[in-house]
């Protein structure tokens, strides 16, 4: 698999041509190229930091060791606020069958995509941010990140997309800055991994990803810690919390949820079946 993306990296085609023309024979130049870009694969750099490129939620993205390479799990934070607006936008449907219009959605319900307002906190290359905005084409996406290099990054995917003008970035720690209330949706995949799990993780994360990306602090837990409250500051009444965890500390921040003002609090798994989205939402009360 490695070797195919190398090859197609080398070659600058797609899976496609390379099916296409199992002839084709490399030139030296390109030989040297692909030998130099097995070279760098073999002292462990991660294969998207050589070609450049990770897809996300079928988006082609740009990535460089300023940012995480987005993993496939965190689609399933995507998925979650998708579900979450549609069940919104389904339930208000139903209540203007039953009432007159009034242009006012219930306090305590996301409303429908339109005038939605959503923001990912650590964008990294855009990943989230870029897919909720692909999706949800009348929502106002806003990204922060603590990083002006992954911020760099994030642009340039966004322009790639041609979704520069539905982004608005801002470089920041967590949510600082942002007006308070005014979110229907915070969405996350924070740092979450505690420096005593290091050895578990794996040791080319370790050497080649940013380590503010990956690693929270000693225990995994600082910056979820610091970004629950900010989020519900950040949330109008009624909103909702969707950001990624892993099961290490999913006990921990379902209690620090509870213990919060916050309702419809739930974990959900990925495919292996670990705790993978923590999903809460801003209680209406008080
Ligand atoms: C796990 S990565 C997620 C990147 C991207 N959202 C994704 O899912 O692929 C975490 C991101 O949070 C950023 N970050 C770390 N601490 C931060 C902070 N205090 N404020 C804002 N961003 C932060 C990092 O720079 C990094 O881009």
């Amino acid at each position: 698999m490695n070797a195919e993306l190398l090859i197609m990296f080398t070659l600058d085609c797609d899976r496609a041509y390379l099916y296409a023309h199992p002839e084709r024979t490399l030139t030296a130049e390109e030989s040297a190229r692909y030998d130099e870009a097995v070279g760098r694969r073999a002292t462990g750099v991660p294969a998207q930091y050589i070609t450049g490129h990770q897809e996300f939620w079928g988006l082609d993205l740009i990535v460089s060791p300023a940012v995480l390479i987005p993993r496939p799990e965190t689609e399933h934070v995507v998925e979650a606020v998708l579900e979450l607006v549609s069940r919104a936008g389904s339930k208000r449907s139903q209540n203007q069958d039953q009432k007159p219009r009034t242009g006012v959605s219930a306090p305590h319900e996301p409303s429908a995509p339109h005038g939605l307002r959503i923001v990912d906190v650590g964008t990294g290359s855009g990943a989230i941010a870029l897919a909720l905005a692909r999706e949800l084409p009348s929502a106002e996406m806003h990204a922060t990140d603590i990083s002006p290099e992954a911020l760099e990054v994030a642009r340039a995917n966004a322009a790639r997309h041609e979704l520069t003008s539905r982004i608005e970035f801002h470089r920041t720690d967590l949510l600082g800055g942002l007006p308070p209330a005014l979110f229907d949706i915070v969405v996350s995949n924070p740092p979450y991994v505690g420096d005593s799990e290091e050895e578990s993780v794996q040791l080319e994360v370790r050497k080649f990803e940013p380590r503010n990306a990956v690693f929270a602090g000693p225990t995994g837990l600082e910056v979820i810690e610091r970004l629950i409250p900010q989020v519900h500051e950040a949330l109008r009444p009624g909103g909702w919390l969707v950001f990624e965890i892993s099961g290490t500390v999913a006990d921990r921040v379902r209690s620090r949820l509870s213990s919060w003002d916050w309702d419809d609090v739930a974990i959900r798994n990925d495919l292996q079946g670990i705790a993978r989205v923590a999903i809460a939402r801003k209680a209406t009360r008080g």
